[in-house]
């Protein structure tokens, strides 16, 4: 049984200090996006994806998907489905118009382009046994929680892991918890929160350190070095 997979895409660059959509920066001569894509499509775990995706930015994604397909002479499938106003919105979007058969889906976000496929694979293994998962690695620096500048709690470190994508589950129950955190206007960075606040467990798969969220011009310069050094 494969997996479908749900990229998360339909962002802006802000944090970049771009107007347009970081996934479609250069990074060592092909968009950000792209890398995503072919890592996540190596892996024989997935045969469908949906990409989420703003209406000014089809052309290009378009583009992108033409290109490999093309190179990878796959028959995979890549959708593109309209994304939504956050990336809660997007995935929620995305869940909509998984095909009725999807039992397992993953989510990436796009912007994670050093994923490597293993990872991919792993996850999706893994999502077989586990209804609700999250790539994650142990935190290295001590956490701060502050409050307007101030710091009021130190957390244990040894109970910290830092979340990455791509976060695997099983549909129905996922679905269930993206519905409820709409009826009560929860608003969250990952998926995996929504499964957490309905009481379902959350599995640790091992992430990746260098599966980084390229957010930052900084973050590019430090994935093309690691692209640069990879195999
Ligand atoms: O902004 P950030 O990098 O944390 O977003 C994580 C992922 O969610 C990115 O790949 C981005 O394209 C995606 N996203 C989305 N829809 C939004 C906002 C972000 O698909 N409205």
């Amino acid at each position: 049984m494969t997996c479908h997979l749900l990229i998360p895409a339909a962002g802006s660059g802000k944090r970049m200090g771009g107007d347009r959509n970081k996934l479609l920066l250069p990074l060592l001569g092909k968009p950000i996006l792209q890398w995503t894509l072919e890592a996540a499509l190596k892996s024989e775990s997935i045969d469908w994806v949906g990409l989420l995706c703003q209406p000014h930015d089809r052309e290009p994604f378009k583009q992108i998907i033409g290109q490999i397909l093309e190179q990878s002479n796959t028959s995979k499938s890549i959708a593109l489905i309209q994304g939504g106003e956050t990336r809660q919105d997007s995935v929620y979007n995305g869940l909509q118009a998984l095909p009725d058969h999807a039992i397992y889906v993953l989510i990436h976000d796009g912007a994670r382009c050093l994923a490597t496929p293993d990872l991919f694979d792993r996850c999706a293994e893994a999502v077989k046994i586990y209804s609700g998962l999250i790539a994650a690695v142990p935190v290295k620096d001590t956490i701060k929680i502050v409050e307007n500048g101030i710091v009021i709690d130190t957390p244990n470190r040894d109970r910290l892991w830092a979340a990455q994508t791509p976060q695997g589950f099983h549909v129905a129950p996922l679905k269930a918890a993206h519905i409820k955190g709409r009826t009560q206007q929860l608003s969250v960075t990952d998926d995996a929160a929504l499964f957490e606040h309905i009481g379902l467990p959350v599995q640790i798969v091992d992430g990746e350190e260098t599966n980084l969220k390229i957010t930052t011009p900084q973050d590019l310069s430090i994935a093309e070095f690691i692209l640069q050094n990879r195999y």
